[in-house]
């Protein structure tokens, strides 16, 4: 059983263009000429490498174009394989395979919005500045990099929107300082960030500092964060109510891991809290939250749970599984 259908589409890489230091963007289409569907800003895919290695990225693209479907691949020296594949061995005529589109990072209306990227965390929030400008909504860009040359689509930001957007390039000295940026901030304007963990913590500390309410600032993470010790470090129980079962979820595996090992199909990909994937209704128990997808105010709410890496904070939860 499978609660989580998405679609799945083989595809070919139809273009590769290499827009910045380590980033290449790849248009994709489908291997049968048909078309994508459509999509909503802050969505993404997971590619499925020939090499059997599937990882999550941006669509970065815009929603309504469905011939092709574009992303932008950085490579990571120190990840765990996937970027360094698709930099050496995707080139045009690839056949890769693609499952989604999956959106955990919603664009909600505002009034105004800042958008504020560090590296390729730029990806999910191009489509957000596209449909900010065709609404008419107000919005400003601070992105942040190493240097002007490692930036996706850099050039192109600044030439169109030379009065929104500003670059913060380190190796120049330029630095992003997040707390006051936030305290110019009106209210009402809803804040998208993404990047990598140190800005996201640096963004969420900045929010509490300037007393946000809840809903303001709206994160995105390709890395899981740092978890902690879980709340509890015996064994559980999940009854998995459509299934019919009673499965024991030892200290040392997760209940993806359990469930999958009793035959019940769910849909993973990258295993580790972030990609919203494996996401699966409670039906009753308390949630220890330890994945980086849902907001504090999603993980209270404790209707739905990422498997992969969340776990029960009591002795029994009940799963719609
Ligand atoms: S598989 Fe990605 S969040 Fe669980």
């Amino acid at each position: 059983m499978n609660i989580h259908p998405l679609p799945e589409f083989d595809c070919v890489v139809a273009n590769r263009l290499e827009i910045a230091d380590d980033i290449v963007l790849l248009d994709l289409v489908r291997a049968d000429g048909g078309a994508f569907p459509e999509w909503t800003p802050g969505a993404h895919i997971d590619l499925v490498l020939p090499n059997g290695i599937e990882r999550q990225y941006s669509l970065c693209s815009t929603p309504t174009e469905t011939a092709r479907w574009q992303v932008a691949v950085l490579r990571e020296a120190a990840g765990r394989g996937g970027s360094s594949y698709v930099h050496e061995s995707v080139a045009v005529g690839t056949s890769v395979h693609v499952r989604g589109p999956l959106n955990h990072f919603a664009f909600e209306p505002a009034p105004a919005y800042l958008f504020v990227a560090g590296g390729i965390g730029i990806t999910p929030l191009l489509p957000m500045m596209r449909a900010a400008s065709a609404a008419g909504v107000p919005w400003t860009l601070a992105y942040a990099g190493r240097s002007e040359g490692s930036m996706a689509f850099v050039r192109e930001l600044r030439d169109e929107h030379p009065a929104q957007v500003r670059v913060y390039a380190s190796e120049t000295g330029e630095r992003l300082a997040l707390e006051s940026l936030f305290a110019e901030t009106a209210a009402g304007t809803l804040v998208y960030c993404c990047g990598p963990s140190r800005l996201l913590d640096a963004a969420q500390a900045s929010a509490t500092a300037n007393g946000w309410p809840a809903g303001q600032l709206h994160i995105e993470r390709f890395e899981a964060k740092e978890a902690g010790e879980p709340v509890l470090a015996d064994a559980f129980e999940v009854e998995l109510e459509l299934s019919g079962m009673t499965l024991e979820v030892p200290p040392d595996r997760s209940i993806l891991e359990v469930v999958e090992e009793a035959g019940v199909l769910v849909l993973s990909s990258c295993r580790e809290g972030t990609c919203g994937t494996c996401e699966t209704p409670v039906v009753s128990g308390e949630v220890d939250h330890r994945d980086s997808v849902l907001t504090p105010e999603e993980q209270a709410e404790n209707e739905v749970m990422m498997i992969c890496v969340s776990r029960a904070a009591c002795a029994r939860l009940v799963l719609e599984l």
